[in-house]
């Protein structure tokens, strides 16, 4: 069992995400039970069960950012996506949710672009990076 989050990262690597299908495969090779696997894939955040979108952001809602204005951000990228957290844009350019702490509290609120921080964040920041993502 000390095994599997490493073999479902590198899974999660290798195809973008953990689909019944392959969360299958794992069960036959490892002999732990497919509910097992989809229980700790569904329980971290880096991990999905459903195939993203091309650019995938995580915006920040601990406490430095929430207090540094994140929850104007959460609502201004639910709308101009027109998605909820957890979703992805119909055209599949963008897959939104929220994280926890990445590390930047000092430059909050910040978010990870496709695992990368992205920091003082502003509604016309984020406008520039949606307008990026979209392209
Ligand atoms: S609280 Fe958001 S980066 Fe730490």
């Amino acid at each position: 069992m000390d095994l599997i989050l490493p073999i479902l990262r590198k899974e999660h690597k290798k195809h973008g995400y953990l689909s019944e299908d392959i969360l299958k495969k794992i069960s036959k090779k490892t002999k732990v039970p497919v509910s097992r696997l989809y229980a700790v894939a569904t329980f971290y955040t880096m991990l999905h069960t459903e195939k993203q979108g091309k650019n995938i952001i995580e915006i920040c809602g601990s406490p430095s950012c929430y207090l540094n204005g994140e929850l104007d951000l959460e609502n201004f990228l639910e709308k101009e996506l027109n998605i909820e957290f957890g979703q992805t844009t119909k055209d599949k350019k963008i897959s939104l949710y929220k994280t926890s702490c990445i590390g930047c509290c000092d430059k909050a609120p910040a978010m990870l672009l496709n695992g990368k921080a992205i920091t003082n964040l502003t509604k016309e920041k984020v406008k520039t990076i949606l307008k990026k993502c979209r392209s």
